[in-house]
């Protein structure tokens, strides 16, 4: 892929990432996450945060992307991943956003039983951000520890 692709590709994925920000339910922190990942036969899954009055059991965009793809009852390929936010109003225009510790966790599962290294990309201020899930996470823990190498 040339770099101009990538480029497009990046582009494109972050801006259905800011999409699916619209659809954040988070009126406590109002802080609205929109996640897009890309699988490998091109079909993009999106999330974003669902908040709950008992803050603790709020789910992060990705966390609800990531459910939603193995909720299919397959573990496709994970190839890219983009990630944005910003508080209600402004999402994509604050400050980068980067997968917190527990998402790098939840998408590291799909990753590893499709084995992949995703690309992840974050909105910023200061133009996006790549990183590979590795380097976000490294040395993870993963199904491969327990055994699991497939769906079973
Ligand atoms: N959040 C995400 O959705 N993904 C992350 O990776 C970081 C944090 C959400 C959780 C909460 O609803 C809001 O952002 C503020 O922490």
């Amino acid at each position: 892929m040339s770099e101009e692709t990538a480029r497009l590709q990046r582009d494109a994925l972050l801006a259905t990432a800011r999409e699916a920000a619209r659809g954040a339910y988070a009126p406590y922190s109002k802080f609205h996450v929109g996640a897009a990942l890309l699988l490998e036969d091109g079909t993009v899954v999106t999330g974003a945060n669902v908040e709950n009055a008992s803050y603790g059991l709020s789910l992060c965009a990705e966390t609800v992307a990531i459910a939603k793809i193995l909720s299919t009852g397959k573990t496709p390929k994970l190839e890219a991943v983009a990630v944005t936010g910003g508080l209600a109003g402004a999402p994509g225009a604050g400050d980068t956003v980067t997968p917190c510790g527990r998402c790098r966790q939840v998408l590291n599962e799909l990753a590893q039983l499709g084995g992949t290294d995703p690309v992840v990309w974050s909105d910023g201020a200061e133009g996006p951000l790549e990183m590979r899930l590795s380097e976000m996470l490294p040395h993870a823990f993963g199904p491969a520890h327990l055994g699991i190498t497939g769906r079973g």
